[in-house]
């Protein structure tokens, strides 16, 4: 008989558990054509030469994960369209900046990335100390 008040308890554990370990896990919604479109964009233009995306790509900008929630759209446009004396200007016709907007939301939404602040320079380029 205890058996199977051991079983049902563990069984309690075990759903207990799942629903602890998952609860917060992002199920990000599937990317739609804009979001697809956006994503070829980013390869085609080479935006990971300088740029990560959780920390992983080029190191001479700064890490793009999260730049929509963060900055804002309109700041992905402005340095996308006229660039800054570092980054280059791209010449993108205002559907193809939608795309690359709706892209960088996709990104974002699937989390955090974990990039220390203290790792960003004032020049929003990265410096990792060697250890
Ligand atoms: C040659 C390197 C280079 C390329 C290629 C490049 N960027 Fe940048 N980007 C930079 C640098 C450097 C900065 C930091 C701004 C500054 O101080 O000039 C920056 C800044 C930005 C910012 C502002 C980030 C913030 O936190 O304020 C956005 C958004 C951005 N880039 C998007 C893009 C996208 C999208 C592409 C591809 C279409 C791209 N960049 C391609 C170098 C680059």
């Amino acid at each position: 008989m205890w058996m199977r008040y051991a079983l049902a308890a563990l069984s309690v554990c075990f759903v207990a558990g799942s629903w602890f370990a998952y609860r917060g896990a992002s199920t990000n919604a599937p990317a739609s054509n804009q979001v697809r479109q956006g994503m070829r964009l980013w390869q085609g233009n080479n935006c990971t030469a300088c740029h990560q995306l959780y920390g992983l790509g080029g190191y001479m900008g700064p890490d793009l994960t999260n730049v929509h929630s963060d900055k804002g759209e309109a700041r992905i446009r402005t340095f996308v369209r006229y660039g800054t004396g570092r980054m280059p200007a791209h010449a993108m016709s205002d559907a193809e900046l939608d795309a690359l907007v709706a892209f960088l939301g996709w990104v974002d939404r699937s989390g955090r990335s974990r990039v220390p602040q203290e790792a960003v320079h004032w020049t929003g380029t990265y410096h990792f100390e060697q250890p």
